[in-house]
């Protein structure tokens, strides 16, 4: 669980080159559009249907707007640092890193904020699946870690609370969301995984310490949470401003008001 962390909080650099995509300026038909001056309740139904759609859709990728395949995603290296103090120490690196589940997220809840827009979600995955090749030195729980080799984690049903900045934009004559900062808080129903060639390859080290962290699954996971947090938020900001930089905010919220030509800049009239 710890290395899901570690992966999660490069993705950004996967996701950063969304600026130089240009916008969809046709409603893709994978993105139901909702009312937001509707019944809150009607509204909610509505946009967690919405939502569901655009998250059955993007795992495939999407080369128009420079979104990468999310599952399986791929991942060449990953490096984290977290110092000392709490229950977790590590230095690690992965390299080769597949994950897979993301085409499985099933949205529990979406509302949208109707002054500010933020956007609260409620995501459950049944599995998410890492592999890759690790490097560690650390230290989990009360365990010290060293080793180097292949390792995988199987976490599931995973439900991960989202909260959304966002600021509303008006360009091109659209508006767009600018989402600006994620919050996660999340948590597992389950976590299995294996670490490979722990202690130089000292097998029955190695085979005790696997055995110990799988059996104190809970506290692993609870203990790496606040780094698995963050690197949730990283891998969902890039998601999220990928695609919101790219497909405009008036395909999911049909009332926002006409584009108003007063606010365009004089000197992009000129
Ligand atoms: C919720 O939305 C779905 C999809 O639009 C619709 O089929 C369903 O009837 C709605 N449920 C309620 C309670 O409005
Ligand atoms: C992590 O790596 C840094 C730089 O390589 C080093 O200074 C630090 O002592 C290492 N920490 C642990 C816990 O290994
Ligand atoms: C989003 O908002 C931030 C903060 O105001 C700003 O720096 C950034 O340029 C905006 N991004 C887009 C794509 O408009
Ligand atoms: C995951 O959820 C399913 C459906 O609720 C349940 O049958 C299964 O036992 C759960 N697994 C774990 C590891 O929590």
């Amino acid at each position: 669980m710890l290395l899901c962390g570690l992966i999660f909080s490069t993705i950004w650099a996967v996701f950063s080159v969304h600026s130089v995509y240009g916008f969809i300026d046709q409603q893709p038909d994978y993105i139901k559009t909702c009312m937001i001056k509707q019944p809150r309740d009607i509204f909610i139904n509505c946009s967690t249907h919405s939502v569901q759609g655009l998250f059955t859709e993007i795992p495939k990728g999407n080369p128009q707007i420079g979104l990468e395949i999310l599952d399986p995603l791929k991942i060449p290296a990953l490096k984290i640092l977290q110092g000392g103090g709490g229950p977790v120490t590590v230095n690690a690196s992965l390299s080769d890193v597949t994950i897979l589940g993301f085409a499985n997220t099933k949205i529990l809840y979406n509302s949208v904020d109707p002054k500010t827009y933020d956007f609260y979600t409620k995501l459950f995955l049944p599995r998410l699946r890492i592999d890759g090749n690790y490097e560690l030195l650390g230290r989990i729980l009360v365990i010290p870690l060293r080793g180097k080799g292949v390792c995988w984690f199987d976490a599931q049903n995973l439900t991960i609370n989202v909260k959304s900045d966002v600021i509303m934009e008006k360009h091109d004559g659209f508006h767009f969301f600018n989402v600006t900062q994620v919050h996660v808080d999340f948590s597992v129903g389950g976590l299995k995984l294996h670490m490979g060639n722990l202690f130089d390859g000292i097998k029955a080290l190695e085979d005790s310490t696997n055995a110990y962290l799988n059996e104190n699954w809970r506290p692993v996971a609870e203990s790496l949470s606040p780094i698995l947090s963050k690197t949730i938020e990283d891998i969902m900001l890039g998601i999220l401003k990928t695609v919101f930089d790219n497909i405009p905010a008036d395909y999911f919220l049909g009332d926002l008001g006409p584009y108003d030509e007063a606010e365009i800049p004089k000197v992009l009239l000129a």
